[in-house]
């Protein structure tokens, strides 16, 4: 049995640490809260481990998980750095914005550090280890971190996979363009159909079906493929219909910026004269 230690059990360490308990290969050590009461809560929850609420009443594990706020694994990690790691020790944050030299305090004590990001939104513990299985899980560190890493993805029901060097701004840039911005494009094209008259109620009925199917097609086919449209057909008298009706500086600037990408995106299927075009309208 590996020995894993939670520091911080909020939703995402009790979700962690009840599926790597019920996995039968994870051994929960200690579990610590700013609070003993919450920490016993959470014991509660995932039916394992000590609480604890300082770092002394750590005991020694193999792994540990920094699973607290983004905003405090630094200064964490400088005071956990204080304490004594037996050798072998990997430390790991959970963070999929955070970098690993979040955890450089313990990396300068010899101690290994890692940083395992389940792709999932754990709102709530009991739904979260429910439905968890299957969720891409990635991972950042050395080699033999990553290693360990896996194999408490896998026996989590993840699905783990490596980020390059350096990677984690663009991972966590790509999980927020796929899904805040496809909550602010939502919001742009809603406001658009009410500009020509579409009642509210019927709006998402409108968009829903159409967006839904897009998306589909993107992720079946590939972007490309699944493009269609008037920047694909080289139509720049509709673009410029659109671009008329932009009536907020920061809606047109936005059509003009994913337009450019779109003429980006059709570029096989543009010939020059077009794409020319195209660029020329949507640079304005
Ligand atoms: N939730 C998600 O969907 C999700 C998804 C992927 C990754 N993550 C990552 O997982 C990490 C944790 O997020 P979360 O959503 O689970 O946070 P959370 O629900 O707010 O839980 C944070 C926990 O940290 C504890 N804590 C805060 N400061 C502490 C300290 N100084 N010492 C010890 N414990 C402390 C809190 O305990 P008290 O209650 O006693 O304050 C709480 O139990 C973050 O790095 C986040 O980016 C979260």
């Amino acid at each position: 049995m590996i020995g894993l230690n939670i520091v911080g059990a909020g939703r995402l360490g009790q979700s962690v640490a009840y599926l790597a308990a019920g996995s039968g290969r994870y051994r929960i050590g200690g579990v610590l809260c700013r609070s003993l009461a919450r920490a016993e809560a959470a014991v509660a929850f995932v039916g394992a481990g000590a609480a604890c609420a300082d770092f002394a009443a750590l005991p020694d594990a193999e792994l540990t998980l920094i699973a607290v706020p983004d905003a405090r694994i630094a200064a964490l990690a400088a005071a956990l750095a204080a304490r004594d790691w037996p050798a072998g020790s990997l430390v790991f944050h959970a963070s999929g914005a955070g970098e690993l030299d979040l955890l450089a305090p313990l990396a300068a004590r010899g101690v290994a550090v890692g940083c395992l990001h389940p792709a999932f939104s754990f709102a709530e513990p009991a739904r979260a280890v429910a439905t968890f299985a299957g969720t891409p899980c990635a991972l950042d560190g050395d080699d033999a971190a990553v290693a360990r890493l896996a194999e408490l993805a896998c026996a989590i029901g993840g699905a783990p996979f490596r980020l390059a060097p350096g990677g984690k701004a663009a991972y966590h840039a790509a999980l927020s363009v796929a899904s805040n911005y496809l909550v602010t494009l939502t919001a742009l094209a809603g406001r658009l159909a009410k500009d020509a008259g579409v009642p509210d109620a019927a709006v998402p009925g409108l968009l829903g079906p159409l967006m839904r199917q897009t998306l589909e097609n993107a992720l079946a086919l590939g972007p490309e493929a699944a493009l269609t449209g008037p920047i694909v057909r080289g139509d720049v008298g509709t673009v410029a219909r659109h671009l008329a009706v932009l009536a907020e500086p920061g809606d047109a600037a936005a059509y003009r910026a994913l337009g450019r990408l779109t003429v980006a995106l059709a570029d096989g299927k543009l010939d020059g004269a077009a794409r020319d075009a195209l660029l020329a309208r949507l640079a304005r």
